[in-house]
């Protein structure tokens, strides 16, 4: 693909503050990271679910509905994965400038690809949530028979058996989904939001 040449941004007359003044919330991204089967598309959910119930406009991107979209055309090698980060990112910074506070749950694997995100946004504008949960715990789990699977060799490069999973380094939030039970980890990040304004 070739790149786009004699292109001007365009500022428009409404602002990212005007937005956020109408809502009357700051806007960002919550970044979710962690392991297939940690929990993290459960706890968006419903941290997504109780934070729009408080009046707060938010969007939940989530790994395998965007998948079936916007990034259909990847795959799971680390260029790919690298990609798709890329994209949501793009994507988060838009909804932040549309004055909405989005939520993403993706594995997102690589540590500099999550830097580069947090690198697009304003300082207090992303929100790392790793979602702590052992590789035993999330294998049991299994949700969608993918472990097994990736045990067989049916599946190759799955994350946490044969791809890397970079623990984040310093996340601005950690649950334990092997300890704490959903509600507790929704209430942890409530907590988080009040504490840095997102939340009256
Ligand atoms: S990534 O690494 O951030 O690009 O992955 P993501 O977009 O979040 O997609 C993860 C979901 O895809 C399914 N799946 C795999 N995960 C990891 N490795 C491999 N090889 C793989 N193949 C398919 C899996 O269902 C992940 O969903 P979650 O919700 O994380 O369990």
């Amino acid at each position: 693909m070739s790149k786009a040449t004699n292109i001007v941004w365009h500022e428009s007359t409404v602002t990212k503050e005007n937005r956020q003044k109408l809502n009357n919330h700051k806007s960002g991204v919550l970044w979710f990271t962690g392991l297939s089967g940690s929990g993290k598309s459960t706890v968006s959910v419903n941290l997504e679910k109780e934070i729009h119930a408080l009046g707060i406009r938010t969007y939940l991107l989530d790994g395998d509905n965007v998948r079936h979209g916007l990034n259909k055309n990847l795959g799971f090698s680390p260029e790919d994965r690298t990609e798709n980060i890329r994209r949501i990112g793009e994507v988060g910074k838009l909804m932040t400038d549309a004055g909405v506070l989005t939520l993403t749950a993706f594995i997102s694997p690589y540590q500099e690809d999550r830097a580069q995100v947090r690198a697009l946004l304003e300082k207090d504008e992303f929100i790392e949530v790793y979602v702590k949960c052992g590789i035993e715990t999330c294998e049991s789990r299994d949700p969608k028979g993918l472990y097994k699977k990736a045990r067989t060799g049916e599946i190759k490069g799955f994350t946490g058996i044969d791809a890397p999973y970079e623990e984040p380094i310093n996340p601005d939030i950690t649950i334990e989904t092997d300890k704490q039970t959903v509600e507790e980890s929704v209430q942890v990040i409530i907590e988080y939001l009040k504490k840095v304004g997102y939340l009256g």
